[in-house]
């Protein structure tokens, strides 16, 4: 790999010195200039908690039996020769190609006219908000990776295992409307996250989220050099031996701490971090999402009363209550965080589909095209998760999922999932207005389009990044 990377990189140069000599091709340059390993972070973290330790003795997952050719295997070659293909893909001229393919990218680009009648051009680059943009059919190119080259995908997600029928799902690719969005590479990735832990904190759609990162990235790897440890649906890893990298992912979903009293009443601590918070420290990246269990009612509600200070109280407003835990998370990432070692990320809230929404995610095979579709989220709490980031000294970039997720209906889980370990049964399947699960998504699906957008952000500069206010 290392060998490699000098040629690459004189490639470019030289890729770059043609292209600008022609006039054109510009913002290619400037962005791969800006995709490079960046030598900023020089601080490298290796795992050295003790706990952390412990948590690597996981198991190795093997490498998956060959699989016969067949018709629906055409374009899913072996993980072997998937890897001889990324290299392909990361190749320098198919990058500037990608990157110029859409009649959308030439709005990314102002070249102003010569000063002074000089020769030199200067390029004026328009931030391009890559969350803006539409779905495109794209069967070539995605999935970005075979379900079984991932056996430890969990029954929650493997939709095709459970059965599911339709596949078109897995074949949409995010299309910004400003640019195109650098082509997703696990090896770029793992070196960009050389001797780097990377934690994802949350709830069980950033649990979601890992699960697409870690077979994205196991993907590129030789099987028998990577640990996924999953056993426990609290704590999950992946770790990339020969990149010394870890991807972690640690649940909580209020970001808070949930406390169950001496007589069962859960107390949820609007002042108090998670009780694990300390095992995120150190990490050089981090992701967060909290909005979900804010949101539920009667028996799905995990709290019997709220405490804020010393005060114990029932009624709050769920805004309020949120609104206030998010500066408890605010004030202890700027208290805990060191920006110049860990880039920070918040992932906006996925949306569900329930009928309650007007579209119901069972049976669906195509995303929504209307434009004006709303959901039913409320808006305010969008709001407070907005503002909170705005104040924080700390700079958080936000991962804006939430409305090219709302156009993904057909990409529910729906009933090809499980529910508390056990796959649905025949009887439940045929009820889906009570089984359907309409909120976690199919993998491959699209959560790999939220890492997609990931691996967009770290490479280049063009995520909008909230930044703070001084
Ligand atoms: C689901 O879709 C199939 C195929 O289009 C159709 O036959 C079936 O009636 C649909 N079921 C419901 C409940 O809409
Ligand atoms: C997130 O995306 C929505 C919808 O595209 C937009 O209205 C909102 O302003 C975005 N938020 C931020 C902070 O960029």
């Amino acid at each position: 790999m290392e060998s490699l990377l000098s040629p690459v990189l004189n490639r470019k140069l030289l890729l770059c010195a043609i292209a600008s000599f022609l006039g054109f091709l510009l913002l290619s340059c400037s962005l791969q200039r800006a995709s490079r390993p960046s030598t900023a972070i020089a601080s490298l973290t290796h795992l050295e908690s003790t706990s952390a330790m412990a948590d690597l003795a996981g198991v190795s997952v093997p490498a998956p039996a060959p699989q016969p050719a067949t018709a629906a295997t055409i374009y899913s070659p072996p993980p072997q020769s998937a890897m001889e293909v990324e290299m392909v893909a990361a190749s320098p001229s198919e990058l500037v190609l990608a990157m110029n393919s859409s009649p959308g990218s030439s709005q990314a680009v102002h070249p102003s006219p010569p000063a002074d009648g000089g020769e030199e051009t200067t390029v004026e680059e328009k931030k391009c908000d890559i969350f803006e943009g539409k779905w495109v059919f794209d069967r070539w190119r995605y999935p970005l990776y075979q379900p079984h080259w991932c056996p430890f995908l969990s029954d929650q997600v493997s939709c095709r295992r459970n059965g599911r029928p339709d596949s078109e799902y897995e074949h949409w690719r995010w299309q910004p409307s400003g640019c195109d969005l650098p082509r997703y590479n696990g090896r770029e990735m793992l070196e960009k996250w050389r001797g780097k832990r990377v934690v994802i904190v949350g709830d069980s759609l950033n649990r979601n989220m890992w699960e697409s990162l870690a077979c994205m990235l196991y993907s590129s790897v030789r099987k028998e050099r990577a640990v996924v440890k999953q056993r426990s649906s609290d704590y999950k890893l992946f770790r990339a031996l020969d990149y010394d990298c870890s991807v972690e992912f640690f649940w909580s979903p209020f970001l808070v701490e949930l406390k169950e009293r001496e007589d069962h009443a859960k107390i949820l601590k609007l002042d108090k971090i998670f009780a694990n918070g300390r095992r995120w420290l150190g990490a050089d990246v981090m992701i967060f999402n909290t909005g979900h269990w804010w949101m539920h009612h009667g028996k799905m509600r995990a709290w019997n009363y709220f405490q804020r200070g010393d005060q114990v109280t029932e009624d709050m407003e769920a805004a309020v209550a949120f609104n206030r835990a998010l500066r408890t998370w605010a004030r202890w990432v700027d208290r805990n965080v060191n920006p110049r070692k860990t880039i920070v990320f918040f992932r906006s809230i996925s949306p569900e589909h329930k009928t309650e929404n007007l579209h119901f995610c069972y049976n669906q095979t195509k995303p929504i095209t209307n434009e004006r579709y709303v959901q039913w989220f409320p808006k305010s709490m969008v709001d407070i998760v907005e503002r909170t980031i705005r104040k924080m000294t700390i700079p958080v970039t936000y991962l804006n999922i939430t409305r090219l997720s709302e156009y993904r209906r057909d990409a529910h889980t729906a009933i090809y999932t499980s529910r508390q370990g056990k796959l649905l049964t025949i009887e439940q399947r045929l009820d889906p207005t009570r089984h359907a699960d309409c909120s976690h998504w199919c993998l491959p699906g699209l959560p790999d389009t939220w890492n997609v957008l990931l691996f967009a952000s770290i490479m280049t500069s063009s995520s909008s990044i909230i930044s703070s206010t001084n």
